[in-house]
């Protein structure tokens, strides 16, 4: 067995996998340039598991994220959620599977300032269909679970850094799905309050039944994963750290 089939099969398990990647590649032009991020790229994750994806700067774990997420569409090869391959999604699915099945948490927070944190976390529910009671009951029950009781009212655009990566965790939930993708979620956090986040969101990740990729260049969320994957110059890594019961 050669060194690319052995990555190959220590970074894929198979049947059992909730996200997987095929050959996945993503080539970037601008004019004459080419800039290729990854080429090949197989990857499985099963259901439950907390990863962390670390790499340098420009090691392409945006894109990656990127391209799991259905938020950009790769230059070949295949992501399949559930076993359905996200490339024959139709336009309504994308936005189901982007809307429902994935809770995004990303560094710079697209959160609605002028809005209270309570409202950021119901209006993703009503675009999903909820209705507004419901999303109110389920927008306070998830900020009391991220220590936010007291803030619902509050406008984002108040609150601190640390408050607002807490209210994007809870609306990354808002419409339960089972895979939670954050990029650097702690990369514009002071060490303490990155701390708390990094308590959150494996608390999150286990009470929520998620399964959860992290990019992150923090170690002791890296610590914390069950394996974690290493992007550089386009290539895979891996190491595995047995799951806690
Ligand atoms: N839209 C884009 N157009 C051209 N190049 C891009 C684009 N997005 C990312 N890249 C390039 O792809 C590489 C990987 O970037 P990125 O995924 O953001 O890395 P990371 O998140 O690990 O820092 C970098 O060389 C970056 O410059
Ligand atoms: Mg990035």
């Amino acid at each position: 067995m050669n060194a690319a089939e052995d990555r190959q099969q220590t970074t894929d398990p198979g049947p059992w996998a909730i996200l997987r990647t095929e050959n996945l590649a993503k080539i970037f032009r601008s004019g004459s340039e080419e800039i290729v991020v990854f080429e090949d790229l197989n990857l499985g994750i099963r259901p439950g598991e907390f990863v962390a994806l670390v790499g340098e700067s420009g090691s392409g774990k945006t894109t990656l994220l990127h391209l799991l997420a259905a938020l950009d569409t790769p230059t070949k090869g295949e992501v399949y959620f559930d076993g359905k391959r996200l490339s024959e999604f139709r336009e309504d699915e994308r936005a189901l599977y982007r809307n429902e099945k994935i809770g995004f948490v990303w560094q710079m927070q697209y959160l609605l300032p002028e809005f209270s944190a309570l409202e950021n976390v119901v209006i993703p529910q009503l675009i999903g269909g909820r209705q507004i009671r419901d999303a109110r009951a389920r927008a306070r029950e998830l900020l009391g679970e991220v220590g936010l009781e007291n803030a619902s009212g509050r406008r984002v655009g108040e609150l601190s850094g640390g408050e607002q990566q807490r209210v994007a965790l809870a609306r990354a939930l808002a419409n339960q799905p089972a895979l939670l993708l954050a990029d650097e979620p702690t990369g514009s956090l002071d060490h303490r309050t990155a701390q708390r986040v990094i308590d959150l969101l494996e608390n999150l990740h286990r009470s929520h039944h998620l399964t959860s990729v992290l990019a992150t260049h923090n170690r002791d969320l890296a610590r914390r994963a069950n394996r974690t994957l290493r992007l550089a110059n386009g290539r895979l890594t891996e190491t595995v750290v047995p799951m806690v019961p």
